[in-house]
């Protein structure tokens, strides 16, 4: 008995050797240890064999399986090691792939930076809806029915008879109704007009309104805040210029320039040889928006700004277009 055991695992030995076919090893498998197969009835008859035989045989015969599980199982490892063949060889030496890591836009880098400096001169975040109303966006803020802006060729109106603000200045409205003075605010957000795209212009920009309201507020003060602002943004060195101009919200109203920091003032492509880059507009709070959100015009007075972000950006990076910040082309994006 024991040397038909011996037989059988010599034979099965060698055929697990020499097959090179899974579905032939899993014939052999069945062949060898299946339930039909000569191991497995010499295992069942040992019960039958005398007390003698039985310890020597029965060893032999669960030795022979044992090592005929293991060699299988080793046959249909490398088997399938082969089969998956060379391109899934793993190379534990080969560099890592690096993720590509993802960075803030660079309005949303210089609007946090705006937000950082008047923060540090004690002005706190507001917003407001990009859907507004006629009341917000230019009743509330004195702009007669007959102003040019409110035309259809600069304002989006929906359907609902609501827009899509043109400025941040609504928000100047909706903090003033909630709040009493003092206020100082900056609002950051989206506006939109129907402006054709060109270099300079987007139907779709942002800007940072600002708005201090309190006793004895005067134009000197917004020409400090935003002089302190433009050299925390810019350096030391710049210049903070206004020109006399007209907004229905403010009286009186000015448009105001930061000197170019291309060309230092001198004149360069990017100020088209002026020196100076126009940023937006300000002035001192009319009195006919204080009366619309109910503020005493005789004891309060405020000033009011707004900023054009994406100008902001082109003045500190010196780029001469806007588009390049609505294509997001990475090689622009990666620069920031
Ligand atoms: N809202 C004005 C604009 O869009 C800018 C502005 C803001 C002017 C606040 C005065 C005061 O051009």
């Amino acid at each position: 008995m024991i040397d038909r055991i011996d037989q059988i695992k010599e034979l099965a030995m060698r055929e697990i050797e020499s097959c090179s076919d899974i579905d032939e090893l899993k014939q052999l498998k069945v062949r060898y240890l299946g339930r039909k197969g000569e191991l497995t009835s010499i295992l069942r008859s040992i019960g039958k064999l005398s007390v003698r035989e039985r310890p020597a045989v029965g060893k032999a015969a669960g030795e022979a399986k044992a090592l005929l599980s293991q060699r299988l199982q080793e046959a249909f490892s490398s088997l399938a090691e082969k089969q998956r063949g060379p391109q899934e060889f793993f190379d534990i030496t080969l560099p890592g792939r690096r993720p590509s890591v993802g960075r803030k836009h660079p309005l949303t880098q210089v609007i946090d930076e705006i937000v950082r400096i008047f923060h540090g001169m004690g002005f706190s975040v507001a917003e407001g809806p990009d859907v507004e109303t006629e009341y917000y966006n230019f009743d509330a803020l004195n702009t007669p029915a007959d102003h040019p802006s409110r035309d259809i060729q600069d304002t989006f109106y929906l359907k609902s008879g609501e827009l899509l603000r043109t400025q941040t200045s609504p928000v100047q409205i909706r903090v003033m109704e909630k709040q009493r003075p003092p206020v100082r605010i900056i609002a950051p957000g989206r506006c939109y007009r129907r402006d054709t795209p060109d270099a300079t212009h987007s139907p779709n920009f942002h800007q940072v309104e600002g708005l201090y309201v309190d006793t004895d507020v005067t134009m000197a003060d917004l020409k400090g805040a935003l002089t302190v602002f433009a050299r925390q943004l810019l350096g030391k060195e710049v210049k903070v210029r206004f020109r006399p101009h007209f907004f229905p919200f403010t009286e009186p109203s000015v448009e105001y320039d930061f000197s170019c920091t291309a060309c230092g003032g001198k004149g360069c492509s990017l100020c088209k040889g002026t020196g100076w880059m126009e940023i937006s507009g300000a002035g001192m709070v009319d009195p006919a928006v204080f009366e619309a959100v109910g503020y005493d015009s005789e004891r309060y007075s405020g000033y009011a700004f707004g900023m054009g972000v994406e100008r902001i950006a082109m003045v500190k990076y010196g780029i001469d277009d806007i588009r390049l910040f609505y294509e997001n082309d990475l090689r622009f994006l990666q620069q920031f």
